[in-house]
């Protein structure tokens, strides 16, 4: 019979805690967020800390070049393909504790118990943490992960700049994150992550744990609206060419786009809005905004697109304002694997833990692995309608504790197929 493991979840949550007050700041009301914008002194400081974590695990750590940090494991036979685990460390300037961080610290975590409980798996396991999982800073999300598995190359993603003009490559040099791995060298056997739902759909229905059947697909375009700022009294309304007000009429459009029913399960978000030059008394010379759409459907995804298109068309014609946009992420809607999901599901069954299938709302670096090897995702509700990219981001020590456990089992589980 196989043996079920618990795994310590004391550990994991103080390790969680430890984690979260680096880059924690005061949100009000007692609430404390966490912000570690990738590449940042606080990221750094996140990584190295996690890295401190590995090594006092015993496990050898080895940096690539887009600086994902990966954690190696032996296993009986040293032939095999390893069984990776991972998420990331970095976060939205409005971050929570557990995005990425418990997908990181529960796979620390099964390494953990294996040590305890002298347990060698016949694969060996990886876990790791992917560099600019969130794609705030720099444009693109899933940034490590997709250069790892060949989606991004690694000069292109090096290129990348944030506002102040920074870029990736920079920082991976400031930061001493470069490291000697070639990227792409890796080819899991499987690839399982674990994260919290962001979305209230488990919590409201009681279950313990989501098994995820794949992600939606993501499209984000940075737009530049150029109009013509002039003062605010004195230019009659016909005269204005106010990058502002076009920003807000997109942004309205949007909106109407996702009740429409037109376009499926469509999402949009306008979650940059930089008017420039910024001031009470002069219209908007200028806006930067980003655009940010989901949808599971793919076609649905691109009809969005371009009636997206043809509004700011339609619109940069009737209000004299230029409209231009650069596509800074893209990916289409992934499906996971079904042999890893029948995994994770029978190891939730024999842990006595309530599941069901879900579909990923956000981006996560296993869509990237995907690609590459059999994969799939756990996730775990979370507390006040799964809030996320919040600061009251929470999952219980009870819900983080049951997502341990069927992440140790779901690896111990794929770490000893084909041996
Ligand atoms: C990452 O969290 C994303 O889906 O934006
Ligand atoms: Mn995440
Ligand atoms: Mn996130």
């Amino acid at each position: 019979m196989t043996q079920t493991l618990r795994a310590n979840r004391d550990r994991l949550m103080q390790s969680l805690d430890e984690l979260g007050r680096i880059g924690a700041y005061d949100a009000g009301n007692g609430v404390m967020g966490v912000r570690r914008l990738a590449l940042s002194d606080e990221d750094a400081t996140g990584r190295r800390l996690v890295m401190s974590w590995f090594e006092q695990a015993g496990l050898a750590v080895s940096i690539d070049q887009i600086g994902n940090a990966y954690a190696d494991r032996p296993g009986a036979d040293p032939a095999l393909a390893p069984v990776m685990a991972g998420s990331h460390v970095d976060s939205v300037p409005t971050g929570g504790r557990f995005d990425g961080a418990l997908g990181v610290l529960s796979a620390l975590e099964a390494v953990r118990t294996l040590n305890d409980l002298s347990i060698t798996t016949p694969r060996p396991i990886t876990i790791a943490y992917f560099t600019d999982e969130e794609g705030c800073r720099f444009g693109t999300d899933m940034l490590g992960s997709a250069v790892a598995t060949d989606r991004i190359p690694l000069a292109d993603a090096r290129a990348l700049r944030d506002a102040d003009g920074i870029s990736v490559g920079d920082e991976l040099d400031r930061l001493d994150f470069a490291g000697p791995e070639p990227v792409g060298q890796r080819r899991p056997h499987a690839f399982v992550e674990c994260h919290v739902e962001q979305g209230p759909i488990l919590a409201r229905e009681g279950y313990d744990l989501g098994v995820v059947t794949g992600v939606q697909g993501i499209s984000w375009r940075r737009l530049t609206l150029v109009g013509s700022a002039a003062h605010a009294g004195a230019t009659p309304t016909d005269y204005r060419k106010d990058a502002g007000l076009a920003a807000a009429q997109i942004n309205v459009r949007l909106r109407e786009m996702c009740v429409s029913g037109e376009f499926g399960e469509l999402r949009a978000t306008m979650g940059v809005i930089r008017p420039e030059p910024g001031s009470v008394n002069v219209i908007p010379g200028r806006v930067t905004a980003t655009v940010d759409l989901r949808n599971p459907d793919a076609d649905a995804l691109a009809a969005a697109e371009r009636t997206l298109d043809n509004f700011c068309r339609e619109l940069a014609e009737s209000s004299g304002v230029h409209i231009t946009w650069q596509q800074t992420a893209r990916t289409p809607p992934v499906i996971f694997d079904e042999h890893v999901r029948v995994v994770i599901a029978s190891v939730a069954d024999r842990l006595a833990l309530r599941h069901r299938p879900i579909v990923a709302g956000a981006g996560h670096d296993a869509q990237e692995w995907s690609r590459l090897c059999p994969t799939a995702m756990i996730f775990v509700p979370g507390e006040n309608d799964g809030i996320s990219h919040n600061p009251l981001e929470l999952s219980t020590p009870e819900q983080c504790g049951h997502a341990a456990d069927a992440l140790l089992n779901t690896i111990v589980t794929l770490a000893g197929e084909g041996a």
